[in-house]
């Protein structure tokens, strides 16, 4: 269980960075020299087997990242329903063209030297994508379904003495996924060691049902192996101190203990302040287990009348993201750097909760969300029991679904960032009688399991849900898109609150501008001829933010209902980053196989849309931010709108010092006027455009210039982080940037550049953020796209200097140094 803190007594013996122990519990992360092959092998479970050809490889691990990427995966052809095709089509990129599907096997060979000695072993997985299946020394101990969910068996009567085989054979089928899943043990796995009388995995279970500023109650269940037990507890707070102890009475099977917290260190989302509680078990006296459990002390709450979702008392709206759980040119391997950078971006625009979609988010993202401040709505399915993919979890709903919520919920109930469970994203059982019958019946496990928390469900068939009552039971009803039907839904849905649970879809390629400038719906029954003559070829949405998908609409629509319609309760929006897969209005167009729903690229660099967000969501920084760029040659003389998003409600255009006029922001036209400064007349001439932002008394508030680029003259480097930690793990983001003699960026550079890392440190991936480029991220040579690209740099184990150099012909090298500790 990753969210137990563990008090890092190392053993002198076992002194690795990855083993941990705590009074007689020993926790060992199983991550390096593991044996890997994409193949199926038979008899790849038994000790004795030739593995010459395998590779060795660390986990967490994604088998599929290194591509190459190739058209024929997983092509998918067919109409999707759901979409409301009616033209089959051939989808090409849609789950990523990376070769994930196949069999993998991993072996790893391990030791528990006190295993016998009245020891439990236990080895969890975060996730393994996916139907693991798992065998100790040759026997199956068990398996699982679901590639993203944690789950874990008691191994110890398969243990012997000296070396013990672990191996895991793991299947992804075709047609299974609707994005790139990832392939492989791409979460971590573990080996707990404990005493036969001990806490029960994921056992404890802290809730705080009265919080307020002068006291808090913590009540804390605790589920034990063992008779005549009895468990201590401390509480401390984050630095150390004891703020509440208690000794339980004797007991069996289960424990719980209510304590009291004076003037607690309330956690929300600006003050995410957390609590540590400190168990020991006792049987007749003697210490038997100890763990640390994290929590948060908070109150949530959902009240129609008292303004929808109130956190610790006070209204607040989702200002949330969806995300899926590939980490870009780094796959779906988990790495909690790379999930801190993307909250840290996310945090910046004001973002204030993030959406796991459509699946169990990782243990290393929630810890970061309860310590960064952001709320959290974890997602369990994609499918019910009716299928989307043929392949998908409708093949596993009736025998696992239970299972997987139980799992999913006691393994992260701890967190105070989770205010909200989903059971499901636009199921197509949301059609038909069993559909509600299946709506109630897993929000009924839910409620069982937590009953601190309400449920919510996508829900895109929204007349039908209506209809038959299927969103009458959910405890919160969440909207997919619709806007048209939010106000009907309200009226006819008893919960008297909506939430936006996946809202925009609004697609763009970072530095890509259409011209003419307008709004573009995408029409999914389109052929693809017809498709290329509108689009053109080069398979980019336009940066303007005015391009959608048939079902979906543009964030403006979002932001009228979030601002005029106080029983909507907040939106996530589709999506934080751009990821792996799903390249929809292009699915059909070889080489598109990453989305352009992100708010940022897939190298995580904010598009415009970015500020758009961070000009409503982020309340206490400026946000003044022009598109398009300003090098438009061969545009000279035409029309070029530009675009302004700010805070500030009006603004003056400058182009080579002749005004362009004041604009204002204004609910009299149209919804994007409301949300954005236009100036849609501008003719293009080279030079610069400069944004003079005014506040509402009419003041120079701020300024800011956009210049015509000359020829790309060197590269400028600029680190996220500039220190990093020596553990192997860590990363640096590097954005390079092709600029020109003065330093403006060149917006249409496509140079070759080559990485070199040298020193403490290693060159780990690169990605450009176009969703065509068919270059591998592990490769140290990229072009950059529309003039920048970002390099991902990892420390190793050693601490001092790394060094990245990054050339490119005709431009001056530039070279870059983070340092290690
Ligand atoms: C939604 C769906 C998401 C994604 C999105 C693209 O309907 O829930 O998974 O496919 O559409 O617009």
């Amino acid at each position: 269980m990753k969210h137990i803190i563990i008090h890092l007594i190392f053993l002198g013996l076992l002194a690795v960075n990855c083993t941990v122990q705590q009074g007689s519990r020993r926790v060992e992360v199983l991550d390096s020299n593991w044996q890997f092959i994409n193949e199926d092998v038979k008899g790849a479970e038994q000790l004795n087997f030739n593995t010459d050809n395998w590779e060795i490889v660390t986990v967490p691990h994604d088998w599929a990242i290194k591509g190459p990427f190739d058209e024929a995966v997983d092509k998918q052809s067919g109409i999707i329903k759901q979409n409301n095709e009616k033209i089959a089509n051939e989808k090409t990129g849609r789950t990523g063209a990376l070769p994930h599907v196949g069999v993998g096997w991993y072996r790893k060979v391990f030791n528990v030297p006190d295993y016998n000695n009245n020891k439990k072993v236990l080895l969890t997985f975060d996730g393994a994508m996916s139907q693991p299946q798992v065998y100790i020394n040759g026997t199956k101990v068990g398996e699982w379904k679901n590639g993203y969910n944690y789950f874990y068996f008691d191994i110890s009567e398969y243990l012997q003495e000296g070396d013990n085989l672990l191996a895991i054979r793991l299947e992804n089928l075709p047609y299974s996924s609707r994005w790139y899943p990832g392939a492989g043990l791409f979460r971590k796995v573990q080996l707990v060691i404990k005493d036969e009388v001990s806490f029960k995995h994921w056992g404890h279970f802290i809730t705080t049902p009265q919080v307020s500023s002068e006291s808090a109650t913590i009540t804390i269940n605790s589920k034990i192996n063992g008779r005549d037990c009895h468990v201590e507890t401390i509480i401390k707070d984050a630095a150390g101190n004891v703020v509440a102890s208690q000794q339980s009475e004797a007991g069996a099977g289960e424990i719980e203990q209510i304590l009291t917290v004076e003037n607690p260190a309330i956690w929300d989302v600006d003050t995410p302040n957390l609590y540590y509680a400190e168990l020991s078990l006792y049987q007749n006296g003697v210490l038997k287990d100890m763990q640390t459990v994290r929590f948060g002390i908070r109150n949530i709450e959902y009240n129609a009348d008292k303004g929808g979702f109130l956190l610790n008392d006070k209204v607040t709206k989702f200002k949330g993201v969806c995300l899926h759980h590939d980490l870009g040119p780094l796959g779906a391997a988990i790495n909690k750097a790379a999930l801190k950078r993307q909250l840290t971006i996310l945090k910046d625009m004001g973002c204030n909760a993030i959406r796991s979609s459509h699946n169990m988010p990782s243990l290393e993202q929630l810890e970061l969300c309860d310590e960064m401040g952001f709320l959290f709505l974890a997602e369990s399915f994609d499918e019910w029991k009716k299928p989307k993919m043929e392949n998908g979890y409708n093949l596993f709903f009736d025998e696992w679904a239970e299972k997987d919520v139980v799992n999913l919920v006691h393994a992260t109930r701890n967190h105070p960032c989770i205010v909200m469970w989903s059971s499901g994203n636009e199921v197509p059982d949301q059609h038909g009688k069993e559909g509600v019958e299946r709506a109630k019946w897993l929000q009924d496990i839910f409620h069982r399991e937590d009953p601190t928390r309400p449920v919510t469900v996508g829900m895109d068939q929204v007349k039908a849900v209506m209809k038959s009552g299927f969103g009458a039971v959910m405890d919160i009803p969440g909207l997919n898109y619709r806007v048209h039907l939010y106000e009907e839904a309200y009226e006819k849905f008893p919960q008297g609150m909506l939430l936006g649970s996946e809202t925009a879809s609004t697609v763009s390629s970072r530095g890509y501008y259409r011209f003419p400038v307008e709004q573009i719906k995408d029409n999914y029954n389109a052929t693809k001829e017809q498709k290329e003559h509108f689009y053109g070829n080069t398979y980019q949405c336009s940066s303007y933010d005015l391009e959608y998908c048939g079902w979906s609409n543009l964030p403006d629509d979002d932001f009228v209902l979030q601002d005029d319609k106080p029983w909507v309760i907040g939106e996530f929006v589709w999506t934080g980053f751009d990821y792996l897969g799903e390249p929809t209005p292009f699915d059909q167009f070889w080489p598109s196989r990453s989305s352009y729903f992100g708010i940022c690229d897939l190298a995580g660099l904010p598009k415009d849309r970015y500020y758009l967000y961070r000009s409503r969501w982020n309340t206490e920084d400026e946000t003044l931010h022009i598109l398009p760029h300003w090098n438009w040659e061969g545009r000279e003389g035409e029309t070029t709108p530009v675009f302004v998003y700010t805070n500030y409600n009006s603004a003056e255009l400058f182009v080579n010092g002749v005004s362009q006029g004041i604009q204002s922001k204004t609910k009299d036209k149209s919804k994007q006027h409301r949300y954005r400064l236009m100036w849609m007349g501008v003719k293009y001439e080279p030079g610069t455009i400069r944004v003079v932002a005014y506040d509402d008394k009419g003041k120079v508030a701020a300024e800011k210039e956009v210049h015509t680029a000359g020829k790309a003259h060197h590269i400028e480097l600029s680190a996220d982080r500039r220190n990093i930690h020596a553990d192997g793990q860590d990363l640096a983001y590097v954005t390079v940037s092709v600029v020109d003699k003065d330093g403006n960026l060149c917006p249409h550079a496509n140079n070759q550049l080559e990485f070199e890392v040298t020193g403490a440190g290693q060159f780990k991936a690169v990605c450009n953020g176009d969703a065509t480029s068919l270059e591998m991220f592990h490769k140290p040579t990229m072009k950059a796209f529309n003039g920048q690209l970002v390099v991902t740099v990892q420390s190793m184990n050693e601490t001092g200097d790394i060094q990245l150099k990054v050339k490119s012909e005709g431009l001056k090298t530039a070279s870059i140094t983070i340092k290690t500790k």
